[in-house]
């Protein structure tokens, strides 16, 4: 099968590394793709949401499936792009219809799409500049601290946690007034959760679904989980505090609302559901739903599943994913994440990287990188994933530890404590 991916991090290069291992792949191109992913396939410079681009690439070179990587495509509805074209309707492709994607690209959405199916998640009330009185007597009933979120798609950035109850009245006008833009005109206010987080994937194909490994990501810049926060700068899976017990609650009362959900609003999902949750007490709590793989989550959890995944996204196409079960290896997998000095404020790009042939035992997914004149240079904050296998959890972080002091780059920055328990 000719398959084009879609996105240039690093869960593209290890969804591009996964995909290479199947025996039913007979060519992968990833548009644009990074230096990591050139190694696997044929990268192809387009922007993945110009859909004109992505169509006429895919009629040139009869592509059968395109799998969509980050959200952005799927929030501005490339599935219904391809399901309206009958020149490309015939095409599978991975991820949801826009009106799935709205999981993602609006809070307001979800939130409402979780009270109405009974799905556990924080207090909430939704405001706008016509209901802001109302905002602001919701937030009188909240404690401190508060959380404001933009509804839509904001960088990663829309969320701010408040502390004083005057600054989350002004930080709401802001907001309303435009601080993020189109994104923020709608604001979620939502009760504050206490716990710890982590990460649950499925792969669904609206109806069937498959549980991925859990992972957790830590997402602040600093040692301790300090500093700002970043797309994020390591993963490991499984995670110590999801037992069975925990799971089996996080799939009755979350998973299968979930996709009984999306069946009863009678919205097209075949693709990945990125459950963040929260646990709170013994019990799980959705924080976000994400519409896409995570990124560095994924280059833990692909590593631990052993089934071909090109032939569960053909089943995820078809309809036919109950057919199938998920093979996972019940090793450790953790990655840490080497960025540019700097990140997630400003910093350069274009540093050399050495040392990458001298890894071993691990693996070096590519975040931020390109080919500039033969050599791979830096081209983005997160730079490099390394991601490594181990019986236990210490094993895997050293193995992942070990290959970061080889690999070399101007200002490289990561951090040491990757895997601690919070
Ligand atoms: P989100 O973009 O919705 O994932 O939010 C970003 C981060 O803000 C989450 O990963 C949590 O750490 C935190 N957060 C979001 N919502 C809440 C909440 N209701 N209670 C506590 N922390 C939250
Ligand atoms: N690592 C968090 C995300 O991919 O959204």
């Amino acid at each position: 099968m000719k398959v084009l991916l879609l996105g240039s991090g690093g869960r593209e290069h290890a969804l591009a590394w996964k995909l290479n291992q199947s025996k039913e792949l007979t060519k992968l191109f990833i548009a644009p793709g990074n230096a990591g992913t050139d190694e696997l396939g044929y990268n192809i410079d387009i922007n993945p949401n110009n859909f004109d681009d992505v169509k006429k690439l895919v009629l040139e070179e009869g592509i059968e499936m395109v799998i969509v990587g980050p959200e952005e495509p799927l929030v501005r509805g490339i599935k219904d792009y391809f399901l309206n074209d009958p020149d490309i309707a015939s095409v599978s492709v991975i991820g949801p219809s826009k009106e799935g994607a709205k999981l993602e690209g609006s809070k307001e959405f979800a939130k409402d799409f979780m009270k109405r199916h009974k799905i556990p998640t924080a207090a909430y009330f939704s405001v706008n500049e016509r209901n802001l009185e109302k905002g602001i007597d919701f937030l009188k009933t909240m404690q401190a601290p508060y959380v404001l979120k933009a509804d839509g798609l904001a960088a990663g950035k829309g969320v701010l946690i408040i502390d004083s109850f005057e600054n989350a009245v002004q930080e709401l006008k802001n907001m309303i007034g435009g601080k993020f833009g189109a994104a923020s005109k709608t604001v979620v206010i939502e009760e504050f959760l206490s716990g710890i987080e982590l990460s649950v994937f499925v792969l669904t194909d609206g109806h069937g679904y498959l549980v991925l490994p859990e992972a957790k990501d830590y997402k602040r810049i600093g040692d301790g989980d300090t500093g700002l926060n970043t797309g994020g700068m390591g993963a490991v899976s499984p995670v110590s505090f999801a037992n069975k017990d925990f799971m089996d609650k996080v799939e009755k009362r979350i998973i299968r609302p979930t996709i009984d959900g999306l069946n009863k609003d009678d919205i097209l999902f075949k693709g990945f559901i990125f459950l963040g949750l929260i646990k709170v007490g013994n019990d799980p709590y959705v924080i976000e739903y994400n519409v896409r793989m995570g990124d560095p989550e994924t280059e833990v959890v692909l590593p631990r599943v052993k089934n071909d995944i090109l032939e569960l996204f053909r089943a995820v196409a078809a309809g036919e994913l109950k057919k199938h079960t998920i093979d996972i290896d019940s090793q450790y997998v953790t990655t840490v994440m080497m960025v540019s000095g700097g990140y997630p404020g400003d910093y350069e790009k274009g540093k050399v990287i050495k040392g990458l042939n001298r890894v071993k035992g691990s693996i070096a997914f590519h975040a931020g990188t390109k080919i500039d004149g033969g050599k791979i240079v830096s081209n983005g904050g997160r730079v490099l994933a390394v991601s490594s296998y181990g019986a236990t959890k210490d094993d895997a972080l050293e193995a992942s530890y070990r290959n970061i002091d080889l690999i070399e780059f101007d200002d490289k920055y990561f951090r040491t404590d990757i895997g601690f328990d919070l």
